[in-house]
């Protein structure tokens, strides 16, 4: 494991304003939740998922974030909206707590959303957001992922690619067994603590031919040269353009860093990691975390008194998608 950096705050003028946040997938593991609204917009605690991606955002200093949505996402444009009506209601009630928290999305950036039109892959989802993009380095953020609210993981991010230029990914070692999952990366030394040089990349490689047990986790700094390599790379994996593949290419080129990360990642996209992360934030909140904190102890241990009858193993997890 490569330790990770102290995160810094210097450097030089970062040219990233913009993120863009892939939010077009159909949620079908959380169905029926998600028949009618966006697996998104599923509380994580009292925010909607979406919401935690787009402060991580806005706390890195990108104050302009472009959703890539599909049909059926209104309900992500009205969080990212004003909500007039329900604003005065808690105005003439004094309810300023509330008032605040309806007000926040709106205040936390310039929101935009665009269609995908056609479900083609996260590759050609981020190919949509070009035009808005124009030829600055952006961020990409991918909704299902969460990463703990207090971590600096993506301001060291854009810290590297204003040092070096080129493409930065988010890297997280992972059990072999796991790396089947996600995109992974041949990584080399690149001098610095808590950084590589992205050698290779491919998506969802078998555990036998992974070249590493790194593996990419849904952050990116992406230089504008992508969008040239995406137009041209052809449907990979599940039929689907690959961002992997996009920037497997650009590590060819030898222009691709990893920013190793090892902090709190939660993946909400799966609905057992989903329950696991609500309880975690849950405990951590100042508010609501010491009476559930003591709750869940009771309630944990009330279940080892049953003999453990409700604790299923994780291979009988009636959750695990
Ligand atoms: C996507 C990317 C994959 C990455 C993962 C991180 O996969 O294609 O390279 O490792 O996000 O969450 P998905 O999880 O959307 O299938």
């Amino acid at each position: 494991m490569i330790a990770s950096p102290t995160p810094t705050t210097t450097g030089p003028a970062r040219a990233v304003r913009k993120a863009v946040v892939p939010a077009a997938g159909l949620g079908t593991r959380f169905l029926p939740a998600t028949k009618a609204t966006p697996k998104e917009m599923l509380p994580v605690v009292d925010k909607p998922a979406i919401q935690y991606v787009v402060e991580e955002a806005a706390a890195a200093g990108l104050d302009d974030v472009l959703m890539i949505t599909g049909r059926h996402k209104r309900a992500i444009e009205d969080h990212f909206d004003n909500a007039l009506e329900l604003e005065q209601t808690l105005a003439a009630k004094g309810d300023t707590v509330r008032l605040d928290a309806i007000r926040d999305p709106a205040r936390l950036a310039a929101v935009h959303h665009i269609r995908q039109g056609e479900p083609l892959g996260l590759g050609h989802a981020v190919l949509c957001a070009r035009r808005h993009v124009g030829d600055q380095p952006f961020a990409v953020l991918l909704g299902d992922d969460l990463i703990g609210p207090r971590e600096t993981l993506l301001s060291r991010m854009l810290d590297v690619q204003g040092r070096h230029g080129g493409s930065v990914v988010a890297l997280m070692e992972v059990p072999e067994d796991q790396i089947h999952l996600y995109g992974c990366a041949a990584v080399a030394p690149s001098g610095e603590d808590g950084v590589v040089r992205v050698t290779g990349l491919v998506e969802k490689p078998a555990p036998e031919r992974a070249p590493s047990r790194y593996a990419v986790i849904g952050r990116y700094v992406l230089d504008p040269a992508v969008f040239g390599v995406l137009e041209r790379t052809p449907p990979g994996r599940g039929g689907e353009i690959q961002l992997t593949d996009a920037l497997q290419e650009l590590a060819a080129d030898g222009t691709v860093h990893g920013v190793v990360f090892d902090g709190p990642r939660y993946d909400t996209g799966d609905k057992g990691e989903y329950l696991r992360t609500v309880v975690r934030l849950a405990c951590e909140r100042p508010d609501l975390g010491p009476a559930f904190t003591s709750w869940l102890k009771e309630f944990v241990a009330g279940l080892e008194d049953t003999g453990g009858r409700s604790v299923t193993r994780d291979s009988e997890d009636p959750l695990a998608a």
